[in-house]
């Protein structure tokens, strides 16, 4: 029976879960077998988290620039001495690395737009899909998402991790111990530094 902890603990789509926690993962039984889907910034951050986790395979890469799927092919290939297969051939090229048989799973970091699409063919090819946020960007992709998998069987994940931070944890412990009564109205931001992104070599 799989249910929420097992998938987070057994997949990689629990991965991103790793960046912010210090607990020591296990050793699953058989490999986890994942291919990655956009390997700008984002993407390349989840290959070296995929890349720390004991038990996971990065089997495939997918980027429509070459060399953005060529330098984290040439990561895993230093870590793990195997060299993962390169999918650059245009926008669609993710739907030949979702029909490969030695993946179980499939991570998606593309711009926005796409994640819904790749998640979906994903499931389709049978693999857990984890699609980078936000999940879809319209009330159709979302409803095509929940469809595909009660169709499929396959669950997806979106890769939020913020509400996993300690601090967020922390503020929901106290809403729930009513530390600030009864919520009538809340009001949350996000700051977030983004000028590393705009401003580097090829951000
Ligand atoms: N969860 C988080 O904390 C977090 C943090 C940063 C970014 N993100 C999300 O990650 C995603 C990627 O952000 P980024 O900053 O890495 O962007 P980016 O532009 O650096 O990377 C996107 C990559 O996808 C590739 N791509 C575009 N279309 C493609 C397609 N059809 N097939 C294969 N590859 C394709 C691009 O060439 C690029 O390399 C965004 O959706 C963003 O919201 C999440």
């Amino acid at each position: 029976m799989l249910t929420r902890r097992s998938f987070l603990q057994s997949t990689a789509a629990g991965a991103t879960l790793a960046l912010h926690a210090t607990t020591t993962a296990q050793q699953p039984a058989t490999p986890v077998r994942v291919g990655v889907v956009g390997v700008g910034n984002r993407g390349t951050f989840l290959v070296q988290v995929l890349l720390a986790l004991p038990g996971v395979e990065v089997n495939a890469i997918c980027d429509i620039v070459p060399e953005r799927a060529e330098k984290s092919v040439t990561a895993v290939e230093e870590k793990t001495g195997k060299r993962p297969a390169a999918y650059t051939n245009g926008d669609h090229d993710f739907e030949n690395l979702c029909a490969r048989d030695d993946l179980d799973a499939v991570i998606t970091a593309t711009p926005w737009d796409w994640h819904a699409t790749v998640a979906v063919a994903a499931m389709r090819a049978g693999k857990y899909a984890g699609t980078e946020v936000p999940a879809a960007t319209t009330i159709k992709d979302c409803w095509n998402l929940v469809r595909t998998s009660e169709a499929t069987g396959m669950p997806c994940m979106m890769l939020e991790n913020v509400c996993y931070f300690e601090n967020v944890l922390a503020i929901l412990r106290m809403v729930r111990e009513g530390v600030f009564g009864d919520l009538l109205h809340c009001e949350a931001g996000y700051q977030h530094d983004t000028r590393y992104l705009h401003f580097t070599d090829d951000g």
